[in-house]
């Protein structure tokens, strides 16, 4: 299976934060943004991921990521020339992803924990595309599935001003190989965009999509804005101070067995820093 990171959005709701840098290279409490949905698709067992970037800031991104080594797995790194939507990802990647399935994750989407991997391993399994899908108090500001008592999506809207449900889609989608020819049916939207959401409606369509409800115990966000940013990070640090690292590539590729206790010490050495806080507790990990 291939992993797509789509970090190419502008970030226009975060000026000034965002005008000398991507929003998804800002921290979100101690790692930048894009460290948690790279952790997800880790989380999965994907080796190979496809970073998607503006020209602009592609320099900055391989500067933080490098070749993937570091975490077990390998990047390739696309340029967005043209913010077209998120539907385009799957385009620009459709050589990248040739006949193997995909998961596709948004850069500034944020999951958070245990259960993750059962939902992921669930949802890979399956053939068609599988979304995923959380209650939320404001629907008009996402995707929104309505289901029907079998847990069956029956619409999909995406930022509909009359929302049929409370269902947000979130920004992590697992599709099959025909998920670039399909995206490229999509016709731009009334924003200009191709849509995700018109992707999984196709697969809805033809009886192939699954939801899957995230449970409570799930945290997800969608962290466009300073205060989503905020409330994020504060949850990443209660959650760290009472639990295990969320949202390390580094951590993840440990437990998944995609790097070694004595690699992972040697690439901390690299790095140098001894007073950060993330890589102290990186290092008492990789010593247990
Ligand atoms: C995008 C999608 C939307 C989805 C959301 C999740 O919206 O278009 O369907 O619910 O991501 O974060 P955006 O955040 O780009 O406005």
């Amino acid at each position: 299976m291939k992993g797509i990171i789509l970090a190419a959005g502008k970030g226009t709701r975060l000026y000034p934060a965002s005008s000398s840098t991507s929003k998804i290279l800002l921290p979100i409490y101690d790692k930048p943004a894009i460290y948690y949905p790279l952790s997800v698709l880790i989380n999965v067992g994907i080796k190979d991921i496809m970073i998607i970037t503006s020209k602009n800031d592609r320099a900055s991104f391989k500067k933080l990521l490098g070749d993937g080594s570091q975490f077990g797995v390998s990047f390739r790194f696309a340029v967005q020339k043209v913010q077209r939507g998120i539907a385009d990802a799957l385009i620009i990647a459709e050589k990248f992803i040739k006949d193997d399935s995909v998961m596709l994750a948004l850069g500034d989407n944020i999951f958070a924990g245990a259960e993750m991997q059962d939902l992921l391993a669930e949802a890979v399994g399956s053939g068609g595309a599988t979304v995923f899908c959380t209650p939320v108090d404001r629907p008009q500001d996402f995707g929104v599935a309505e289901m029907d008592g079998e847990g069956k999506v029956v619409s999909l809207e995406e930022k509909p001003q009359e929302p049929k449900s409370n269902l947000a889609v979130t920004g992590l989608y697992y599709y099959d190989s025909n998920a670039a020819a399909i995206a490229k049916e999509v016709q731009p939207s009334k924003r200009g965009e191709l849509e995700i959401t018109d992707v999984n409606r196709i697969y809805m369509e033809r009886g192939q999509l699954h939801a899957v409800q995230m449970p409570d115990s799930i945290y997800w966000a969608d962290t466009g804005t300073p205060d989503s940013m905020l409330a994020a990070a504060e949850k990443i640090k209660e959650f760290q101070e009472s639990g295990e690292l969320v949202g390390s590539p580094e951590a993840t590729a440990l437990r998944m067995g995609l790097i070694s206790n004595k690699q992972l010490l040697k690439w901390i050495d690299t790095v140098g820093s001894t007073s950060s806080a993330y890589l102290t507790r990186l290092r008492n990990l990789a010593r247990e």
